[in-house]
Protein backbone atom coordinates (compact mmCIF):
# COMPACT_ATOMS: atom_id res chain seq x y z
CA UNK A 1 0.00 0.00 0.00
CA UNK A 2 1.96 2.84 -1.13
CA UNK A 3 1.41 6.57 0.16
CA UNK A 4 0.16 8.92 -2.15
CA UNK A 5 0.01 12.54 -2.12
CA UNK A 6 -2.41 14.63 -4.35
CA UNK A 7 -1.12 18.16 -4.87
CA UNK A 8 -4.19 19.99 -6.39
CA UNK A 9 -3.12 23.84 -7.94
CA UNK A 10 -6.03 25.73 -8.51
CA UNK A 11 -5.99 29.71 -8.02
CA UNK A 12 -10.20 28.98 -7.68
CA UNK A 13 -10.27 26.29 -5.87
CA UNK A 14 -7.92 28.04 -3.11
CA UNK A 15 -10.13 31.06 -3.20
CA UNK A 16 -13.17 28.95 -2.25
CA UNK A 17 -14.67 29.47 -5.75
CA UNK A 18 -14.86 26.04 -7.11
CA UNK A 19 -14.97 22.54 -5.25
CA UNK A 20 -12.00 20.58 -6.16
CA UNK A 21 -13.64 18.03 -7.69
CA UNK A 22 -10.66 16.40 -8.93
CA UNK A 23 -8.92 15.57 -5.62
CA UNK A 24 -12.31 12.99 -5.07
CA UNK A 25 -11.86 11.34 -8.38
CA UNK A 26 -8.39 10.89 -7.65
CA UNK A 27 -8.95 9.87 -4.27
CA UNK A 28 -11.42 7.27 -5.04
CA UNK A 29 -8.67 5.54 -7.68
CA UNK A 30 -5.61 5.55 -5.94
CA UNK A 31 -7.97 4.10 -3.27
CA UNK A 32 -9.61 1.19 -5.43
CA UNK A 33 -6.15 0.03 -6.49
CA UNK A 34 -4.77 -0.29 -3.06
CA UNK A 35 -3.29 3.03 -2.35
CA UNK A 36 -3.26 4.98 0.53
CA UNK A 37 -4.20 8.79 0.15
CA UNK A 38 -1.33 10.66 2.63
CA UNK A 39 -1.95 14.08 2.11
CA UNK A 40 -4.07 16.41 0.21
CA UNK A 41 -2.49 19.81 -0.44
CA UNK A 42 -4.31 22.57 -2.20
CA UNK A 43 -2.11 25.47 -3.45
CA UNK A 44 -2.75 28.19 -6.17
CA UNK A 45 -0.65 27.92 -9.25
CA UNK A 46 1.90 30.14 -7.83
CA UNK A 47 6.09 28.24 -9.04
CA UNK A 48 7.64 28.53 -5.49
CA UNK A 49 4.70 27.09 -3.59
CA UNK A 50 4.69 24.04 -5.93
CA UNK A 51 8.21 23.77 -5.63
CA UNK A 52 8.74 23.88 -2.02
CA UNK A 53 5.39 21.48 -1.67
CA UNK A 54 7.28 18.70 -3.99
CA UNK A 55 10.42 19.10 -2.31
CA UNK A 56 9.54 18.45 0.87
CA UNK A 57 6.76 15.29 0.07
CA UNK A 58 10.15 14.37 -1.68
CA UNK A 59 13.01 14.65 0.62
CA UNK A 60 11.01 14.94 4.06
CA UNK A 61 7.94 12.71 4.03
CA UNK A 62 9.71 10.22 1.25
CA UNK A 63 5.83 9.70 -0.36
CA UNK A 64 6.29 7.21 -2.74
CA UNK A 65 3.57 8.35 -5.51
CA UNK A 66 2.75 11.80 -5.92
CA UNK A 67 0.12 13.27 -8.30
CA UNK A 68 -0.56 17.06 -9.55
CA UNK A 69 -3.93 18.21 -10.80
CA UNK A 70 -4.33 21.32 -12.75
CA UNK A 71 -1.52 23.91 -14.01
CA UNK A 72 -0.95 21.90 -17.27
CA UNK A 73 -2.50 24.10 -20.29
CA UNK A 74 -1.44 27.18 -21.99
CA UNK A 75 -2.33 29.94 -19.00
CA UNK A 76 0.28 32.07 -18.26
CA UNK A 77 -0.78 30.67 -14.48
CA UNK A 78 -0.06 27.58 -15.46
CA UNK A 79 3.31 26.26 -14.31
CA UNK A 80 2.62 22.33 -13.28
CA UNK A 81 4.96 20.84 -15.22
CA UNK A 82 7.59 23.65 -15.38
CA UNK A 83 8.35 23.12 -11.83
CA UNK A 84 8.07 19.56 -11.74
CA UNK A 85 10.74 19.57 -14.31
CA UNK A 86 12.93 21.76 -12.46
CA UNK A 87 12.38 19.43 -9.34
CA UNK A 88 12.50 15.87 -10.74
CA UNK A 89 16.06 14.52 -11.04
CA UNK A 90 15.24 11.56 -13.85
CA UNK A 91 11.92 12.04 -15.95
CA UNK A 92 9.99 9.19 -16.75
CA UNK A 93 8.68 10.24 -19.85
CA UNK A 94 6.42 7.44 -20.90
CA UNK A 95 3.76 7.72 -17.98
CA UNK A 96 3.05 11.37 -19.95
CA UNK A 97 3.17 10.05 -23.19
CA UNK A 98 0.70 7.26 -22.33
CA UNK A 99 -1.63 9.40 -20.74
CA UNK A 100 -1.88 11.75 -23.92
CA UNK A 101 -1.94 8.78 -26.27
CA UNK A 102 -4.54 7.33 -24.69
CA UNK A 103 -6.22 10.51 -24.17
CA UNK A 104 -6.14 11.61 -27.83
CA UNK A 105 -8.33 8.83 -28.29
CA UNK A 106 -11.02 10.71 -26.40
CA UNK A 107 -10.64 14.09 -27.21
CA UNK A 108 -7.70 15.87 -29.52
CA UNK A 109 -7.27 18.70 -26.48
CA UNK A 110 -5.14 16.16 -24.67
CA UNK A 111 -2.55 17.80 -27.34
CA UNK A 112 -2.83 21.06 -25.34
CA UNK A 113 -1.65 19.22 -21.76
CA UNK A 114 2.04 19.52 -21.30
CA UNK A 115 1.83 17.24 -18.36
CA UNK A 116 4.92 15.43 -17.57
CA UNK A 117 6.42 12.92 -14.91
CA UNK A 118 9.33 12.06 -13.47
CA UNK A 119 11.82 10.99 -10.21
CA UNK A 120 13.20 12.36 -7.36
CA UNK A 121 15.02 10.09 -4.54
CA UNK A 122 11.97 7.98 -4.08
CA UNK A 123 9.08 9.58 -5.33
CA UNK A 124 7.31 9.32 -8.41
CA UNK A 125 5.88 12.74 -9.57
CA UNK A 126 2.84 12.66 -12.09
CA UNK A 127 0.84 15.37 -13.60
CA UNK A 128 -2.45 15.17 -14.45
CA UNK A 129 -4.69 17.72 -16.30
CA UNK A 130 -7.00 19.65 -14.11
CA UNK A 131 -10.87 18.68 -14.34
CA UNK A 132 -12.14 15.90 -12.81
CA UNK A 133 -13.06 13.94 -16.57
CA UNK A 134 -9.55 14.47 -17.66
CA UNK A 135 -7.84 13.13 -14.24
CA UNK A 136 -9.79 9.81 -14.33
CA UNK A 137 -8.83 8.93 -18.17
CA UNK A 138 -5.34 9.72 -17.15
CA UNK A 139 -4.98 7.85 -14.25
CA UNK A 140 -7.55 5.14 -15.04
CA UNK A 141 -5.51 4.78 -17.81
CA UNK A 142 -1.65 4.20 -15.59
CA UNK A 143 -2.57 2.83 -12.57
CA UNK A 144 -2.43 -0.41 -13.14
CA UNK A 145 1.20 0.12 -14.26
CA UNK A 146 2.40 2.60 -11.09
CA UNK A 147 2.98 -0.57 -8.92
CA UNK A 148 5.19 -2.45 -10.83
CA UNK A 149 7.19 1.04 -11.49
CA UNK A 150 7.07 1.54 -7.30
CA UNK A 151 8.54 -1.46 -7.02
CA UNK A 152 11.55 -1.07 -8.87
CA UNK A 153 12.13 2.53 -7.53
CA UNK A 154 11.99 1.52 -3.82
CA UNK A 155 14.09 -1.16 -4.88
CA UNK A 156 11.90 -3.89 -3.84
CA UNK A 157 12.40 -7.21 -5.86
CA UNK A 158 10.72 -7.13 -9.12
CA UNK A 159 8.93 -9.33 -12.00
CA UNK A 160 11.68 -8.00 -14.03
CA UNK A 161 14.36 -9.01 -12.32
CA UNK A 162 12.73 -12.16 -11.45
CA UNK A 163 12.84 -13.01 -14.91
CA UNK A 164 16.18 -11.99 -15.80
CA UNK A 165 17.84 -14.01 -12.86
CA UNK A 166 15.72 -17.47 -14.06
N1 LIG B 1 -7.16 14.77 -21.26
C1 LIG B 1 -8.25 14.01 -21.16
N2 LIG B 1 -8.09 12.69 -21.06
N3 LIG B 1 -9.51 14.52 -21.14
C2 LIG B 1 -9.72 15.87 -21.23
O1 LIG B 1 -10.89 16.29 -21.18
N4 LIG B 1 -8.66 18.09 -21.44
C3 LIG B 1 -7.58 18.79 -22.12
C4 LIG B 1 -6.19 18.29 -21.74
N5 LIG B 1 -6.17 16.88 -21.44
C5 LIG B 1 -8.58 16.73 -21.35
C6 LIG B 1 -7.27 16.11 -21.35
C7 LIG B 1 -7.64 20.23 -22.05
S1 LIG B 1 -9.08 20.92 -22.66
C8 LIG B 1 -6.60 21.01 -21.60
S2 LIG B 1 -6.65 22.70 -21.78
C9 LIG B 1 -5.39 20.40 -21.04
O2 LIG B 1 -5.64 19.03 -20.69
C10 LIG B 1 -4.77 21.14 -19.86
O3 LIG B 1 -5.59 21.11 -18.71
P1 LIG B 1 -5.19 21.86 -17.35
O4 LIG B 1 -4.74 23.25 -17.70
O5 LIG B 1 -6.46 21.84 -16.54
O6 LIG B 1 -4.11 21.10 -16.67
Amino acid sequence: MYKTAIVTLSDKSYAGLREDGSKKVIEKIITAHGYFLSEYILIPDEPGLLRETLIDLCDNKKTPLILTTGGTGFSKRDITPDVTKEVIEKEALGLAEAMRMNSLTITKRAMLSRQTAGIRGSSLIINLPGSPKACKENLEFIITELGHGLQILLGEESECAKNILQ
